[in-house]
């Protein structure tokens, strides 16, 4: 399947979206000499990032998109490394201070199952930090969404599954309190935040959604069925939300960290 990862696009809102990612990086408890992975490292800037705020002695950041993977290559140093890898099935044997993942454990299904790997790779006292978006019930989601299962669209897709990820895949808040509880990180702190963006106007929207959430449609279409696909979505999102010029754009995400006993 093709990689429509487009990291342009995607760091388009780039101060928008590193928003979240500091406020991750401020649960993390200091502790000399870390050894970290960045799951879902996407373009990389936020992985380096880390590794310099951190004391780390070795930061991995890990994707699946050989296009991110080209943007964060460059970034490598003697301490910073990136590698192609299945965040859904990594794991390690039981050597990492801090697993974190900003904005990627939402594509991957089974979150008990694939954060109990992440927690393997952690050795006592490790933490782990993630953040998840929780706004699947926004019209920026319910809306192409509900698109998708219409014709033409539905038969364009022929089958493969293009369900909202967030929706499908995500927990509430409380259920990864209870997860991280039964995993056995004897501190935690999980919460639902929601972060205001002012945006130029609606339009902005779809060209937050172009870099993430509508990628999932665009690897399966042509060129041109994809932009039909977005005119359609753009039309019946600026019908919803209104057409305004600055728009206020509520993202809801889940911030979660916890540290093993
Ligand atoms: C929204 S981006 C977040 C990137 C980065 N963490 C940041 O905050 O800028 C999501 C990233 O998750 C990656 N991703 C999605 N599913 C993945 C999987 N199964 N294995 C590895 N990476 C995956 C995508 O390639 C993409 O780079």
């Amino acid at each position: 399947m093709a990689d429509a990862w487009n990291p342009t696009q995607y760091q388009r809102f780039a101060d928008e979206r590193a928003q979240p990612f500091h406020d991750l990086l401020a649960l993390v408890a200091p502790v000399q000499r870390m050894r970290a992975v960045d799951l879902g490292c996407g373009p990389g800037k936020l992985t380096k990032l880390a590794a310099e705020h951190l004391d780390v002695a070795e930061m991995t950041g890990i994707d699946n998109s050989p296009k991110m993977m080209a943007q964060a290559m460059p970034l490598r140093t003697e301490h910073l490394h990136f590698s192609l890898g299945d965040i859904g099935q990594w794991t390690a044997g039981a050597d990492y201070d801090l697993v974190i993942a900003n904005a990627s454990l939402q594509w991957v299904p089974d979150h008990r199952f694939v954060l109990g790997r992440w927690t393997m790779a952690l050795q006592a006292g490790g933490q782990l930090a993630v953040q998840v978006p929780a706004n699947h019930d926004y019209p920026s989601h319910t809306v192409s969404a509900a698109l998708a299962r219409e014709e033409p669209y539905r038969s364009w897709f022929a089958g493969h599954d293009v369900g909202d990820p967030v929706a499908a895949n995500v927990l509430s808040p409380q259920s990864y309190a209870e997860l991280l509880d039964t995993l056995g990180y004897v501190q935690q702190s999980v919460r639902l935040q929601v972060y205001g963006h002012r945006l130029q106007s609606t339009n902005d929207v779809v060209e937050w959604v172009r870099g993430t959430s509508l990628t999932r449609f665009q690897r399966l279409l042509s060129a041109e069925q994809f932009e039909q696909f977005v005119d359609e979505y753009t039309r019946r999102l600026v019908g919803e939300l209104g057409d305004r010029s600055p728009f206020f754009f509520p993202f809801k995400r889940i911030l979660m960290w916890g540290r093993l006993g």
